[in-house]
């Protein structure tokens, strides 16, 4: 059937075992509650194939976009994800909200309570804003980046990502390069793919390379010399370059960077010939990774963008795809 009105793919009895309000970050899940999410975006991304490929099964359920910083995957993803399921989506940002008139987050999450918000996705630069926001609504809270903290959404749709890719999540050899002190991506990352026994190593240069990092979790080596890496790496997760969250005199000057630790084609040909190149976008091309290397066979970044709306389906479907009662809807 490709039609829009059928029963979604994904409607079976797993909701039943998943018992979480919130999704704040990947540090608490287990690896069967990851590798549920996972198992229901596989479910989900049938609908991509349908002509037609909105289906009710939120209707009536009310989502909010809260995001106090800029996002174009994340947002866009939440709300095609829950508009294709039918769910009313409202989008807020500070501009053009009581936000700019000087309104607080505790009075903005609970104005969107009594407007009957069922999710909050949001997005903050202090960490532990979504953690603040979930302890004062009875909505469910989706943690859509907050600070450097955490960013489970697209961890998890890395790991998505990956698996589809590579048919199993266990014993990753995986290489993180770029500003590990300032992102939420890397943390993430390190706590989901610790759950599957990956090797992790991270590599940027000392100024980026916060102190202790090589204690997260166990098995995370840390290293500045990019071009003694690559060779081991099955898989090669290059981040973005966060200026606007850097403090000055952390890097002599962005070519130097680029020069060090951009991923190129040159560099490419150290890594093994079916090594997996993924970045979490908006890329700085020509910084961090070459235009070349973003658009190789090797790279995942579009499959990335494309599973997040797989995984943001099924996290909505496993957080509001219930009855009351807590069975599948
Ligand atoms: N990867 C990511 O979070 O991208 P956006 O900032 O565009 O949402």
């Amino acid at each position: 059937m490709n039609g829009g009105a059928g029963r979604p793919p994904f409607c079976g009895g797993e909701a039943v075992q998943w018992r979480r309000k919130d999704l704040l970050g990947l540090e608490p899940l287990e690896r069967e509650e990851i590798e549920l999410i996972l198992d229901t975006a596989e479910s989900t991304r049938e609908v991509f194939g349908r002509e037609i490929k909105k289906f009710p099964t939120l209707r009536g359920r009310t989502v909010v976009n809260l995001f106090y910083e800029p996002s174009t995957r994340t947002r866009s993803s939440f709300e095609l994800a829950g508009k294709w399921m039918s769910a009313d989506v409202i989008n807020i940002s500070p501009s053009g909200s009581s936000v700019q008139k000087g309104e607080s987050l505790l009075d903005t999450v609970r104005t969107l309570t009594a407007l009957g918000a069922d999710a909050v996705v949001m997005r903050h630069s202090q960490a532990g804003a979504a953690e603040f926001v979930a302890r004062h609504t009875r909505a469910a809270v989706i943690n859509a980046g907050d600070g450097a903290h955490e960013h489970p959404t697209q961890a998890l749709l890395d790991l998505f990502t990956l698996r589809r890719r590579r048919g199993s999540l266990d014993r990753l050899k995986v290489l993180i390069v770029g500003d590990i002190a300032h992102s939420r991506v890397a943390r993430s990352n390190l706590w989901g793919m610790s759950k599957f026994g990956a090797e992790v190593t991270l590599c940027g240069p000392p100024t980026l390379l916060p102190p202790g990092i090589e204690g997260f979790v166990p098995g995370v080596r840390v290293t500045t010399d990019l071009d003694d890496a690559l060779p081991g790496a099955e898989v090669v997760m290059v981040l973005r370059l966060q200026r606007e969250r850097q403090q000055k005199g952390l890097l002599p000057s962005l070519a130097e960077y680029s020069r060090e630790y951009g991923l190129n084609r040159e560099r490419l040909r150290r890594c093994p010939p079916d090594v997996i190149v993924m970045h979490p976008g908006p890329a700085n091309l020509g910084v961090e990774i070459s235009e070349e290397v973003a658009s190789d066979p090797r790279s995942v970044i579009s499959d990335q963008v494309t599973n997040g709306v797989a995984v943001r389906m099924a996290l909505l479907y496993l957080l509001l795809g219930r009855d009351t009662d807590g069975t599948a809807a």
